[in-house]
């Protein structure tokens, strides 16, 4: 709606590839089609999913794109999110609900962000962004249903 999630998306990818990931594919879902998004989706073993909250629920497209993937049953990824608000954010916790639901190994740290980036959320997306790149450059198999811890 207004640029933060994807501004914090940014952040979050830029430290992975400042760790070394070379293939990273971004997709805002306000503009990319569902089907090249689940296509690269398929492709790649990792993936992050953001949502503001929005009336107290995923952001639709992001709802949209979380369902098809439940559908889909989609499996053996390793998972990283996060979430925007205003004033009671709900974007976080439900995508967490999806990581367990799918059985995703999450990556460290799930990031929080109230309205827009600032020193210490622009901290924890470096957080995600290099404990998701440490996961993607290892030879470790994808373990369902385990929470990495922050390195
Ligand atoms: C239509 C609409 C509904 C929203 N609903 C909520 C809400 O239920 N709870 C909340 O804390 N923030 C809510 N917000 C605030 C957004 O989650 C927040 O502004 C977020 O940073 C927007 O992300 P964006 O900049 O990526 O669009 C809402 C904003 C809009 C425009």
């Amino acid at each position: 709606m207004y640029g933060n999630t994807e501004q914090l998306a940014e952040a979050i990818a830029s430290e992975a590839a400042a760790c070394g990931v070379k293939n990273i594919v971004m997709h805002n879902l306000s503009k990319s089609h569902l089907s090249y998004v689940i296509q690269d989706v398929f492709k790649y073993k990792a993936l992050i999913i953001g949502s503001p909250t929005y009336d107290s629920k995923l952001y639709p497209a992001v709802q949209n794109l979380v369902n098809t993937l439940e559908n889909k049953n989609l499996k053996d990824r390793y998972f990283g999110y996060f979430g925007g608000h205003s004033w009671a954010g709900t974007s976080l916790r439900l995508l967490g609900e999806f990581a367990d639901k799918m059985q995703f190994e999450i990556v460290c740290g799930a990031v929080d962000m109230k309205q827009s980036l600032n020193q210490d959320v622009y901290d924890k997306a470096e957080t995600l962004g290099s404990n998701m790149a440490k996961k993607i450059l290892s030879d470790d198999e994808i373990v369902p249903n385990k929470t990495t811890d922050c390195q």
